[in-house]
Order: C-alpha cells, then sequence, then structure tokens
C-alpha cells in the first residue's frame, strides 16, 4: 500500500462522497468540446496525467461528454487492463525458472484475475444499478491488486501496473463525483 491518499479515499468513501468535490465542473458538459471534457473532469483526480492520457487515448471516452458515461467506459478500461495484465504475466511465468520470480509473477496473475472478476461479474453492475459505492469497493480490487503485485519489486511490465494503479485510483474518484 504505497499511496496512502488513494487507500483513504477508497476507506473513507463516505464522507468523501458527502463533500462530493468539483462535481459542478466535472459534470459541465456547457460547449460539448470532448477532449476539454475528459480533461476537465479527470482534473478533479488523484492522477490527472495518468487519467487524460489513457482516456483520451480510448475512441469510446473521446466521444462521449456525460460523466456518467464516461465514468462506465474508464470501469470498462480498468478491467480490460487488467485482462491484458493478467495475460502478460502467464506469458510471461512460462519461460520464468527463478522461484522467487515465478512466485512474484503468480501473486501478480492472481491480483489482476480477481480484480478483473470483480470489476466485471460486480463493479459494472453495481454501477448499472447506479450503486456507486459498491462499484468503488470492487474497484479497490484493481487499485490493492496493482499495489500488491508492484510491491513485489518484479519490474515486470512496471509501466502498465502503474497505469493500473495510477488509472483506478482516478476511477475511484469519477465514481465519488457522480450524483447518487
Ligand atoms: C484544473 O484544476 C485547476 C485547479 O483546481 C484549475 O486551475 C485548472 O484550470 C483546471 N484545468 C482544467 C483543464 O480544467
Ligand atoms: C450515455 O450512454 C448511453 C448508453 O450508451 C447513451 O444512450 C447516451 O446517449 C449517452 N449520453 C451521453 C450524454 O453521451
Ligand atoms: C518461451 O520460450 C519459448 C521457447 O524458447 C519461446 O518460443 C517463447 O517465445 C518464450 N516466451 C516468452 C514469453 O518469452
Ligand atoms: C511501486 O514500487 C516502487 C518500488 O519498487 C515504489 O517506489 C512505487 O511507489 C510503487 N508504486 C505503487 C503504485 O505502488
Ligand atoms: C503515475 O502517477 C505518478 C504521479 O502523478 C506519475 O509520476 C507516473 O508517471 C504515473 N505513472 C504512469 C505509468 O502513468
Amino acid at each position: 500500500m504505497s499511496n496512502p491518499t488513494c487507500f483513504y479515499l477508497l476507506m473513507s468513501f463516505i464522507v468523501v462522497h458527502l463533500l462530493s468535490v468539483d462535481q459542478s465542473t466535472a459534470t459541465t458538459t456547457i460547449n460539448n468540446d470532448v477532449i476539454p471534457f475528459i480533461r476537465m473532469s479527470c482534473n478533479g483526480t488523484e492522477y490527472p496525467h495518468t487519467c487524460i492520457s489513457v482516456l483520451e487515448g480510448d475512441p469510446r471516452s473521446r466521444t462521449t461528454t456525460d460523466l456518467k458515461n464516461l465514468t462506465r467506459i474508464s470501469m470498462e478500461i480498468v478491467y480490460e487492463e487488467a485482462i491484458e495484465l493478467n495475460s502478460l504475466f502467464i506469458k510471461a511465468g512460462e519461460n520464468a525458472t527463478d522461484p522467487i520470480l515465478k512466485s512474484n509473477i503468480r501473486l501478480c496473475i492472481g491480483e489482476f484475475d480477481i480484480g478483473s472478476y470483480h470489476v466485471k461479474i460486480y463493479g459494472i453492475p453495481y454501477f448499472d444499478e447506479g450503486d456507486y459505492a459498491n462499484a468503488n469497493g470492487q474497484i479497490g480490487y484493481i487499485v490493492g491488486g496493482s499495489s500488491n503485485c508492484n510491491d513485489t519489486g518484479t519490474k515486470l511490465f512496471n509501466k502498465e501496473v502503474e497505469t493500473s494503479f495510477n488509472f483506478s485510483c482516478s476511477v475511484l474518484d469519477l465514481l465519488s463525483m457522480l450524483p447518487s
């Protein structure tokens, strides 16, 4: 758990949710200008740079100017990144011989397996029911899983794991901006 702020946010979701920071700026859709909309929405999150680069790089998010839709797309991206990381680590594990490396790779495979399962099977359905608090908890599996994988010190797919951590943290913030 190398990022206390993100975990604090996760633990104190209710409080953060009630404060509902930056809701007015994030939900503004006045100019229908999509790229500024992504920047504006990401600006209120913990990792704005990662949030912007991931969302500007995705054709689905580039065509929405609605915070709810943007957040749902973000949850799908979190899921897809976890699936991708799971398969990258599975491939890396095929030829690994060092027992410590193998065990670290197994941990990462497990984290992204469990995390992707939670986001897909519970998180997105909770979101669709408007239950953002429970959707938040499911994204937390990716936040924690990315952190645990990174903490093994295995330098494999460092950038992707960090992107997964940063982006999933930002998605927690997007969820907290949605009016319930
Ligand atoms: C991001 O937020 C800062 C301070 O909260 C503000 O000064 C800046 O204009 C915002 N940028 C965008 C693109 O909304
Ligand atoms: C949000 O997504 C729904 C379902 O995909 C779509 O029907 C709706 O037009 C979108 N709204 C905006 C403002 O993008
Ligand atoms: C594992 O080794 C096989 C045989 O040497 C090779 O073809 C394959 O590309 C390797 N896989 C990875 C992920 O390095
Ligand atoms: C990942 O691990 C490195 C040390 O190997 C640490 O400096 C960094 O803060 C960690 N990042 C995350 C997101 O846990
Ligand atoms: C994650 O966020 C930190 C802090 O903003 C940044 O330094 C780092 O480059 C980001 N990592 C990735 C892979 O986007």
